[in-house]
């Protein structure tokens, strides 16, 4: 398994683009440095291969690689982003794809990368609400031939579908049912067995976790999650993230799987 990450050199919360990035508190540059190693640190010794992008200045969010785009085979979609305070980040990821021999297509309209859209096996989940838009849903299904299952975001606290969703094989998914219109938590049940993560633990990212096979890296402090999970026969370890959470992002966010 191929993960891209992009070190927090540049990573601060200078403007405020969702709820969490209120300011409270100003980040702590070198806890964030070490969490962001720690996470790496822990995918590498969980056997997947971390590819490294160059940071760039002014671009503080670039960290979250899961926002660059939406990768299926050799094909990446670049994220058309809602803000232009992240709007830059999209010619340097569509580099960077172009240089490690994707397939690059530019989004038809806003769309924020593996951020909202989810694969899982065969299956395809499709977040919109805050930041994509439900429209993308129909040109991706022409193009790769693909039903995805499309849900609608209502919490603004979950504003990408990986704030609040996570498949952790092709039949079971953590979710948090609340960041979910009616609608869209009946076409979820319908398409997975789904473990409820409690409000406690959906603050604190539990959704927002890597899968590395049998492995699932979840934020600290997100201990019911971490049972339910054993019980059911996953490892599960903890990273800190709290220096991300401040910008509104955890372990997930700062990964991108690049062999989907
Ligand atoms: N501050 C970033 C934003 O609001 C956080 C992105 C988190 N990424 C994610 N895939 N959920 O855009």
């Amino acid at each position: 398994m191929k993960i891209l990450m992009c070190p927090p050199t540049y990573f601060d919360v200078n403007y405020s683009i969702n709820p969490w990035m209120t300011r409270k508190r100003a980040v702590k540059q070198h806890i964030a440095k070490t969490q962001w190693q720690s996470l790496m640190n822990l995918i590498v010794s969980l056997g997947a291969e971390v590819e490294l992008m160059q940071p760039q200045k002014n671009l503080p969010d670039m960290v979250f690689t899961a926002n660059a785009g939406l990768i299926y085979k050799n094909q990446v979609i670049i994220s058309d982003f809602k803000y232009p305070e992240r709007q830059g980040e999209s010619q340097v990821f569509k580099e960077w794809f172009a240089a490690n021999h994707f397939d690059v297509i530019d989004a038809i309209d806003t769309f924020e990368g593996a951020g909202d859209g989810l694969f899982v096996d065969s299956k395809l989940v499709l977040g919109s609400g805050f930041r994509s838009q439900a429209d993308i849903n129909q040109w991706i299904t022409k193009m790769w031939s693909i039903n995805p299952i499309a849900v609608e975001l209502i919490n603004p606290y979950f504003y990408h579908l990986d704030t609040c969703f996570c498949p952790i094989n092709e039949t079971k998914a953590l979710w948090f049912p609340p960041a979910f219109s009616n609608e869209s938590q009946k076409k979820l049940k319908a398409s997975f067995e789904l473990i409820d993560v409690t409000e406690h633990d959906a603050n604190l990212f539990a959704c927002n976790a890597v899968v590395i096979d049998d492995h699932i890296i979840l934020s600290s402090g997100c201990h019911d999650t971490a049972t339910t999970l054993e019980k059911i026969g996953f490892e599960t370890h903890f990273c800190e993230t709290s220096e991300f959470i401040l910008s509104g992002g955890s372990c997930k966010c700062l990964t991108l799987r690049l062999d989907c």
